[in-house]
């Protein structure tokens, strides 16, 4: 078992508590919070990168890595590789003392940098422990990253944003040795899906046009369908990442038909597959979708407006 020279206070947790958001909103489909009783801060990391179901295929990126804690301990019990950044050089320095002891430096590194010049491009894991501000202004970033990148903070929030799971844990050590109560957020990069989609399917012998049109707030999403001349609200919509689903019943050659699909978003293009279930017609078939440039870029637009 390694461990760290440094208390956690190093980074200002006593400030940071001051203003810790508690009661967060969960967005929909997310778990009831979690609480462990008397956790001490290597737990606390461990329970982010769990929350995170951080892995050996995971690039973790974390933002003002202080002693280099996450990383080193994503490295060494989850195998993951990744990089930490803090504007502080004692602090590097001290990581990268910590990846040696931990024995790990062949799968981190540690770079003294401002978190917002650096290029997040290739995490599929970012954790951070920052500040209120930092967060909202480091959002429109996020929100840029690939759709599925996995998202961790330390105590705060991304106001409207709203987490897709949130754990909270009493720490002893927080605050000196006073104890206190720490929050993880949790958030899935949602890929850009609001606009106007269309395709086709061929049901009981009849090519039929469907048009969807779909709202979008990060990864909460809402639409309509019509197909021929019936329309219906979507139900059941959710976007993980770059997985979207949705069902719907509408009427289909004269009789009630069951939607059901599911599929994967890149860019303009979902491709999927669509169960149906009706009185005439059932079975499952390919769904490829496509939106039209103009309304993807105006959804590309409107999401990172609403996250400036
Ligand atoms: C609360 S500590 C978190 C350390 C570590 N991530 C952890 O969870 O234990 C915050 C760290 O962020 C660093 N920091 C703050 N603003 C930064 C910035 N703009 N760029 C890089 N590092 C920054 C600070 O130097 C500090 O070490």
């Amino acid at each position: 078992m390694f461990s760290f020279n440094l208390p956690n206070r190093f980074c200002g947790h006593a400030m940071l508590g001051a203003a810790m958001v508690l009661g967060a909103a969960i967005a929909a489909g997310a778990a009831e919070p979690d609480r462990a009783v008397r956790a001490d801060t290597a737990e606390v990391v461990e329970r982010m990168l769990e929350i995170a179901k951080v892995g050996p295929q995971d690039y973790l990126i974390d933002l003002g890595s202080g002693d280099g804690r996450i990383v080193v301990t994503a490295a060494k019990k989850f195998g993951a590789r990744g990089f930490g950044v803090d504007l502080n050089p004692v602090r590097i320095k001290e990581s990268v003392e910590n990846a040696a002891k931990a024995g790990v430096s062949d799968r981190v590194a540690f770079h003294q940098r401002n978190l917002f010049e650096t290029d997040l491009s290739d995490a599929t894991v970012i954790t951070m422990y920052l500040l209120p501000r930092v967060n909202l202004d480091l959002r429109p970033k996020l929100l840029d990253l690939k759709p599925g990148t996995r998202v961790v903070s330390h105590d705060f929030s991304m106001d409207d944003w709203k987490p897709d799971a949130f754990a909270e844990m009493e720490v002893k050590e927080k605050y000196g040795s006073a104890g206190g109560d720490s929050s993880i957020y949790f958030w899935i990069v949602p890929a850009r899906v609001a606009g106007s989609w269309q395709w086709r399917l061929t049901i009981g012998g009849k090519p039929l046009a469907y048009a969807v049109s779909l709202e979008q707030k990060f990864q909460m999403i809402s639409g309509s369908v019509r197909v021929g001349a019936s329309s219906a609200t979507l139900q059941d919509a959710r976007l993980q990442g770059d997985q979207i689903s949705f069902r719907f019943s509408a009427e289909v050659n004269g009789a009630p038909l069951e939607h059901r699909f599911s599929g994967r978003v890149t860019g303009n293009t979902i491709e999927g597959t669509v169960n149906i279930a009706g009185s005439r017609s059932q079975g499952q078939f390919e769904w490829n979708a496509t939106r039209s440039a103009k309304a993807g870029q105006s959804a590309a637009a409107a999401l990172v407006a609403s996250a400036r």
